[in-house]
């Protein structure tokens, strides 16, 4: 007998609550997977497509996008993955406007190559925290039109390179310093006092509290020793994307004296009255998966990420935090993420 699904719906545009009820089986296509899922975790962009009504071309529809579980049932030309097999993916329902690759249900049609196996070290809970940050960060660290850094790897070469990454313990920031560790980088970050010795262990090389006094001249200062020690700045990543913290990042563009084509990778539309000392590049994960970027998402995804995930270099992290089980939780999961975390990602088990 074929499965029953179930998904969390959105009945109608800002709809509060989800509603728990019946959906679809999917059936996965040529290049996809049926993953049957036993964690998601929660990120931003939930919550904000419920509260401002933006990208859904219709409803209901499901939402979320990071999953882990067990591979159900593989597409045509899908080689690398078996029945029964434990993994984690970045749901693609923002790019393919198919509430099928969304995965705040039982059973998800993902892509084949946002998907990685995890190892018998990882429980779900622990995995689904990285796979949007996974395709965030290499959006903004490789692609060819963002920072282009060298593509990470199991054993990195030292780069003659130093990249500033604001906002090191989000989740996208978390895995950003990882994998700016794995490309061989000098990384200076920024953090709360308390979530230093978090960021250190994730392979940042200076940690600079935001909060503190004169944050831009310290990062300005790092940015000068680092150049000094032959580490030429590459750019900004900034994780976190408000106003004031892509200003900073122009602010520190100035100061330091960088060339006006510096960018600045954000994750959020970048301000309209941003100093021109930096050029802005918005990027969106999903993009890793388009033709001109392509051999990032297979780098990343299909190259670095199984391997790294296997030996412990690449890190779960930050650490899930799971407020409950059961698509009838997702809503509450939802309003916890919008309240904020620090250094922690929201996750629900199903
Ligand atoms: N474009 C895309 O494809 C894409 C994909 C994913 C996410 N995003 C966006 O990227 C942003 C980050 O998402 P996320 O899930 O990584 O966030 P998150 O984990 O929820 O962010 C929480 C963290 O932000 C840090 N933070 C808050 N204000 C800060 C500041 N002024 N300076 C430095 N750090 C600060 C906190 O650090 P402390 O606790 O250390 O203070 C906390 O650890 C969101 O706006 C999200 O919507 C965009």
């Amino acid at each position: 007998m074929a499965p029953q699904n179930q998904a969390a719906w959105i009945t109608e545009k800002s709809g509060k609550p989800l509603k728990v009820a019946e959906a679809p089986l999917p059936s996965p296509g040529p290049g996809e997977v049926l993953i049957k899922t036993a964690a998601v975790a929660i990120n931003p962009v939930d919550w904000k497509i419920q509260d401002y009504g933006i990208f859904i071309p219709k409803y209901p529809a499901i939402l979320g996008v990071d999953l882990a579980g067990t591979i159900e049932e593989v597409g045509e030309g899908v080689t690398r993955f078996q029945k029964g097999q434990r993994v984690m993916s970045h749901a693609p329902s923002l790019l393919t406007g198919n509430s099928t690759a969304a995965a705040f249900q039982h059973y998800v049609a993902s892509f084949d190559t946002l998907t990685s196996p995890i190892p018998s070290s990882l429980s779900f809970e622990q995995a689904v925290v990285l796979p949007l940050a996974i395709s965030t960060a290499s959006a903004g660290l490789y692609q060819s039109d963002a920072l282009a850094l060298p593509l990470p790897s199991l054993s990195p070469q030292p780069s003659p390179k130093s990249v500033l990454i604001w906002g090191g313990s989000s989740s996208v920031g978390s895995t950003a310093i990882q994998l700016a560790h794995a490309s061989g980088v000098h990384v200076i970050t920024t953090a709360s006092a308390r979530n230093a010795d978090y960021v250190r262990s994730l392979g940042a090389d200076v940690v600079l509290d935001y909060g503190a006094g004169d944050v831009e001249a310290a990062v300005v200062a790092e940015i000068g020793k680092a150049e000094a020690a032959g580490k030429a700045f590459a750019g900004i990543y900034d994780a976190i994307s408000h106003p004031e913290t892509t200003k900073a990042a122009a602010s520190i563009a100035a100061k330091a004296g960088l060339k006006s084509d510096t960018k600045v990778i954000t994750t959020l539309p970048p301000p309209e009255d941003l100093e021109k000392s930096v050029v802005p590049v918005n990027v969106f994960a999903l993009t890793i998966t388009a033709d001109a970027h392509k051999h990032v998402g297979d780098a990343v995804w299909r190259q670095y990420v199984p391997e790294a995930l296997a030996q412990g270099k690449l890190q779960a992290k930050p650490d899930a935090l799971v407020v409950g089980h059961g698509l009838e939780n997702v809503q509450m999961a939802m309003d916890k993420q919008k309240e904020g975390v620090s250094a922690k990602k929201v996750v629900v088990t199903l």
